[in-house]
């Protein structure tokens, strides 16, 4: 059994999606405590409690919601030591010419601001208790090229300027700032996309390099990896998990769907 983040406490949005609930499943074994989060209450109730781990329901769109969950780590534990900024969603899709400004906005809330409000009170947690901490996001490989509708490649850009730019200025604080960088991993988020498992294989088996889908379980081995102590001297970094699609620069499959939102209320 790994122990790579035993004892460490650790708050994860988006716990009840795909990606969310494989990391938390991984730190669960690996010896954290968790508080999970989601809009989404039944599903991550549910995995609380099979993992033993709390559960608070928050909309990581509003900045009080996402203070009261570094709050509760404050209160439960004295500390934080890992923060999951992972809640997501599609969000605007279509042509440029077409968008409605609204679900513009929205989606930027949904994938940028909530990230921002998570390192924001992270790190005021991390630098008022001085043990240092880890402060992780999830971008995304349409971060790091043109390769998803307009406003989530754009908001996952800037997850990737606000990682670099905020681990410039907490590493005096001995907090590391990463991301990680999925590529086509099979979630409700790409089934919504995509339409059905089968079709969320065909395309990441087409367009990935390596030919495979990859795992939710992969992804939360990165997380892991970015938050144990074999990645203490590792800060700044995206690290990819998409088949070497952003590194290799093959021909990129565009997506801009056609005119609408894909994401709940
Ligand atoms: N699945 C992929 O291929 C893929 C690829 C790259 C990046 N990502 C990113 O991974 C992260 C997790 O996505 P996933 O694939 O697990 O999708 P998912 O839909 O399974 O999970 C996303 C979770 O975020 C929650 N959420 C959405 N909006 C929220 C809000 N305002 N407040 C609180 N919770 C909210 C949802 O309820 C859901 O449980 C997202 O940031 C997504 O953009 C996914």
């Amino acid at each position: 059994m790994s122990s790579r983040n035993p004892d460490r406490i650790v708050i994860l949005t988006g716990a009840s999606g795909g990606i969310g609930s494989a990391t938390a499943r991984r730190f669960a074994r690996d010896g954290a405590r968790l508080i999970l989060s989601d809009f989404d209450e039944p599903k991550g109730s549910a995995l609380a409690d099979e993992l033993g781990a709390r559960f608070i329901a928050a909309d990581v769109t509003r900045e009080c919601e996402v203070e009261a969950l570094v709050q509760a780590a404050l209160n439960e534990h004295g500390r934080l030591d890992v923060m999951i900024n992972n809640a997501g969603q599609v969000g605007a899709v279509g042509s440029i010419a077409e968008l409605d400004a609204g679900d513009w906005s929205r989606t930027f809330a949904i994938l940028l601001d909530s990230v921002f409000f998570g390192m924001k009170h992270a790190a005021r947690a991390m630098i008022a208790t001085g043990h240092g901490g880890t402060i992780l996001s999830t971008t995304s490989v349409a971060g790091l090229a043109p390769l998803g509708p307009h406003a989530y490649t754009t908001a996952k850009h800037a997850v990737v300027a606000l990682t670099q730019s905020v681990a410039a200025e907490l590493a005096a604080h001995q907090i590391r700032v990463n991301a990680v960088a999925p590529g086509r991993v099979l979630t409700g988020m790409t089934v919504a996309v995509y339409g059905s498992d089968e079709n969320v294989r065909a395309a990441a088996e087409a367009q990935h390099p390596l030919g495979t889908t990859i795992d939710a379980d992969e992804i939360a081995g990165a997380f892991a990896f970015l938050a144990g102590d074999d990645a203490r001297n590792i800060t700044g970094q995206i690290l990819a998990v998409d088949s070497g699609v952003a590194a290799l620069r093959l021909p990129p499959p565009y997506y801009t769907g056609t005119s609408g939102y894909i994401g709940g209320a």
